[in-house]
């Protein structure tokens, strides 16, 4: 619509619908819905195998977003005398499950599936038990992660089963090699700071007294 200034002088560049002006506060019913599985890319994969996948993946999605905010969690508030190389350690998992987050949910849009996306959402759906909001020792810290991580490694096993069984060999892989085996990883470099070793002194064997 053409605007005009105070003299009646049109000075509106609208034309043709087109304006410079931000259309803001828009809103609209969603286009799919959580939980389905849309178009139907030629990957060769049918609906009931796509729908079965993208539900698996979300769950491993949401354990995955839990233990990366987890990690960030951890290397806040680490405490201690290792806190600089756990500081360290538990920002660079971080960043590695970022990028497994980000893998798992193009997966799911690639197969026609909706990834789920928020933490309130995200909160409802994992298997992770909620940590609370305060900071913890060290060795609870590292315990809860590795529980995360053995939740999300004994699903990956399941999934990339099911995957292979129902010939989606993408998502098999995507599991193994860039889930399971990352996660496999970064329990190792966990674990080892619960190895109860001396830090100064070399433990001796104790001497048996005669008689
Ligand atoms: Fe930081």
């Amino acid at each position: 619509m053409a605007k005009k200034d105070r003299n009646g002088k049109e000075t509106t560049t609208e034309r043709g619908g087109l304006s410079a002006q931000p259309r803001l506060h828009q809103s609209a019913p969603e286009i799919q819905a959580y939980g389905t599985v849309s178009h139907m890319l030629p990957l060769d994969l049918e609906e009931p195998v796509r729908l079965e996948m993208t539900e698996q993946l979300n769950l491993l999605l949401a354990d995955t977003m839990t233990l990366r905010d987890l990690y960030k969690k951890s290397h806040w508030q680490v405490a201690g005398p290792t806190f600089y190389q756990l500081h360290l350690l538990f920002d660079k998992h971080y960043g590695e499950q970022s990028e497994i987050v980000d893998t798992i949910a193009e997966r799911i849009q690639l197969l026609g599936g909706v990834s789920i996306a928020m933490a309130a959402d995200v909160a409802e759906t994992t298997r992770i038990q909620r940590p609370p909001r305060g900071r913890e020792e060290v060795p609870v810290q590292i315990s809860r992660l590795l529980d995360a991580h053995q939740i999300i490694v004994s699903h990956c096993r399941e999934l990339a089963e099911r995957a292979d069984k129902l010939g989606d060999a993408g998502t098999n892989d995507l599991v193994v090699s860039d889930v399971l085996r990352a996660n496999e990883l970064q329990i190792w470099f966990l674990s080892e700071h619960l190895v109860d070793v001396p830090l100064v002194h070399a433990e001796q064997p104790r001497l048996r007294t005669a008689g």
